[in-house]
Order: C-alpha cells, then structure tokens, then sequence
C-alpha cells in the first residue's frame, strides 16, 4: 500500500487510542506473511499477483483491526492526499472552493468540455487515498489517448461523524452547481462514485426524483451523459447474503461495515431511508431516472461483501432506464480497480478499461 498522508490529520485520537493503534500495527507484517502465504494458491485468487494478493490483505487487516478514528488518523484528509499526490506525480493543484467546506480538486489540468465529477468511497467517514486519484489519472491519459481529453475532478465533502447525512448531498449539489455556472453542460458531464460516492450520486437522484425540503432541490437543465457506480455502498445494513458468503474472500470485513454502516444510518431520518439505503428504496422509486442521465454503469465484484446488493440496485435501475449496464467481475473484490494501483499492480484488473471504454462511449455520442 501507498504511504498514508502524515499531515493535516484529521481524526483527533486521545493518547491510549494512538498506542491502540501502534500496538495493532505491530503483528501486521507477521499476520501479512502468513495470510498470503495461506490464500496465495485458492482458487479466488488464481488470476492475482503476489503484489496484489499482500495489497488485498494489508487492507483487509486494516479494515478488520482498525477503528475509523484510527483509519481516519492514519490515511489523513483528502485535501492532504490532493496537495502530496500533484506534488509527487507533477501535476497542478488546482482547487475550486465551493463553500460549506466542499470543494473541487481537479486531477491533472482543468478542462470544462468534458468534466467526470468523481465522488469517492470510504463510508462517508474516510477520505480519498492516493491510489483513486491514480486511478482517476489513469483512466484520463487512457482517454487522452483515445483522443478524449478529459477534466476529471474530484470532490473533497466532509466526513461522518462530524457531518451527517444530508451534508455531503448538500455539497454534492454545490458542484454540480458550480460546474454548470462555469459552463460545463450536463451533456458533458459524466459522474462517477465508488462505494459511498456511489451511494451519493444514487443520493443525488433520489432529490432530483423526491425533493426533500432538509436538501436544496437540484434542477439540471438537461440530463447528463452518464453515471458510473463502482461497487456501489447501496445497503448500509450489510445483511444480504454475499456478506456471510464473501467474508474472508473480500477485504472488507462484515462486523466493520456493519457498525461503520450504522453509525452513518443512525442520522437518517426513516423517511429518508431510500436516499440511503437504494437496495431499500419502493417499488418504482427510481422512475424517470431515465431523464436525469443518459446512461447507467454499475459494476461489482463477484467476491465482495457488497455483491448481492448491487445486482439487487443495477437491476432496479435496469427496470426504468434501458441504457443500463450492471457487470459483476468473477471473483472481484470490493473497488477492484483501485488496489492495483495501490500497491503499483501492472496486470490492470478487466473492470479498468471496461470503465476507460464505458466513459468514452459516453463522449463520443
Ligand atoms: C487482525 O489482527 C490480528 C492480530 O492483531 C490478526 O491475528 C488477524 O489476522 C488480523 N485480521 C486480519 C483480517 O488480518
Ligand atoms: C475536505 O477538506 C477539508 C478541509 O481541509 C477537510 O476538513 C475534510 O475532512 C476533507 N474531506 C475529506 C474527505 O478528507
């Protein structure tokens, strides 16, 4: 895995909780030796590098042993992510406040003709690491070279537990807002989530479908070009089968995302429950969605906890928007695409340029 940001921390750990921490981290490299060691030749994970295989269960250590006050120490802000990334990979840093403490950070130069406005995962408690602003990178030279030129950005909301629902959907709208008074057309604009960014551009057509008056309502002018959930967090309850079926395999671990997911549920109101929690959502609740975006990919992977909750909300959005696409990745885990560049993996998992692929349809049109 990457090197975590050192500076501008944001979770506050008290004394005894740091040497919690410490003490946690002290059996990892024995724990990591005897894990790969152990699962390097199942069957999941045939298709695996070494590398990846020591990447999949470092995070699965982490997620499994580590607090999210903890994990919030250790990985940072993502607007300390932003500021060490461009500087190490040579980029510019440009950012765009939006207020309300949201705003832009645009991955490689700024461009307004075609925008991917990428909201990232993490529970809405953790930030963007290094390895999804790499991803995002990849995916825009790749287009580069398609001759699609592409300003991907990325957008920095504020965290659980001092935010709470409906916040980030707030800050959410503040940029599409900002990006449609900068000229951006929605025609242009694609958005893009993982995990609980998935959740939130979910969230953003649940306002659009059911205003909720605790929300400013969002009102675009025409229907976006697309909308790309990977391995969306779309049940916060983790109790669907994959979860009991899919622990140990993906790196997520099913106590965790329980208790991560109930803290965020504890400030839902019940009659909000579908903006979180879409796999809940009624019968017809994603109804005319078909207007809001012209095209729907949602991906998965075939070993994580959240797998059965996916193909539950692709086929969903597949009943009222013909121009869906669910794929479930065969023994795929939890964001599949971005732990290849966490731990520098050059044998790029199949979903990556299905979503290079996928986006650039998106364009050409
Ligand atoms: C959590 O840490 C303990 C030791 O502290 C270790 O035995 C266990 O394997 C770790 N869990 C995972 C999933 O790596
Ligand atoms: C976004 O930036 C602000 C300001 O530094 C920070 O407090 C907040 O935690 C950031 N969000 C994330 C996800 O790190």
């Amino acid at each position: 895995m990457s090197a975590p940001v050192s500076s501008s921390k944001y979770g506050q750990l008290s004394w005894t909780e740091t040497l919690g921490m410490v003490a946690k981290l002290i059996p990892l490299p024995v724990v990591l030796f005897w894990s790969v060691a152990t699962t390097a030749h199942a069957s999941f994970n045939e298709d695996r590098s070494v590398r990846r295989i020591i990447g999949d269960c470092a995070l699965r250590y982490l997620a499994t042993n580590m607090s999210i006050p903890q994990l919030q120490h250790l990985f940072g802000t993502t607007l300390g992510m932003y500021q060490t990334w461009t500087k190490k990979m040579k980029l510019p840093a440009t950012i765009d406040e939006l207020g309300e403490d949201a705003r832009l950070l645009w991955i490689g130069p700024k461009r307004l003709d075609r925008v991917v406005l990428f909201c990232h995962g993490g529970a809405f408690s953790l930030p963007a690491t290094d390895y999804y602003a790499s991803f995002w990178r990849h995916v825009q030279l790749e287009l580069e070279k398609q001759g699609i030129p592409v300003g991907i950005v990325l957008l920095n909301y504020s965290l659980a537990p001092t935010a709470t629902f409906p916040t980030p959907l707030k800050q959410a709208k503040l940029a599409l807002e900002f990006l449609m008074v900068a000229g951006v057309k929605p025609q242009d604009l694609q958005l893009a989530g993982d995990s609980a960014g998935g959740n939130l551009i979910l969230q953003i057509f649940s306002q659009m479908l059911h205003p909720r008056s605790s929300v400013p309502e969002i009102r675009l002018p025409a229907p976006l070009c697309g909308a790309c959930l990977i391995s969306p967090w779309t049940s916060l309850s983790a109790d669907s089968n994959s979860h009991s079926e899919c622990q140990g395999l993906d790196y997520l671990d099913k106590v965790s995302l329980k208790k991560w997911g109930a803290q965020i549920l504890a400030d839902v109101p019940e009659a909000d429950r579908a903006f979180a929690e879409a796999v809940r959502a009624p019968e017809g609740w994603f109804q005319g969605v078909e207007g809001l975006v012209d095209r729907v990919l949602v991906t998965g992977g075939g070993a994580e906890l959240l797998r059965d909750d996916i193909v539950v909300v692709g086929e969903m959005l597949k009943k009222h928007h013909p121009e869906t696409e669910l794929v479930i990745q065969t023994n795929g885990l939890h964001e599949d695409v971005y732990v290849d560049f966490a731990v520098g993996e050059k044998r790029l998992s199949s979903l990556t340029p299905l979503v290079v692929e996928w986006l650039a349809a998106g364009f050409k049109v």
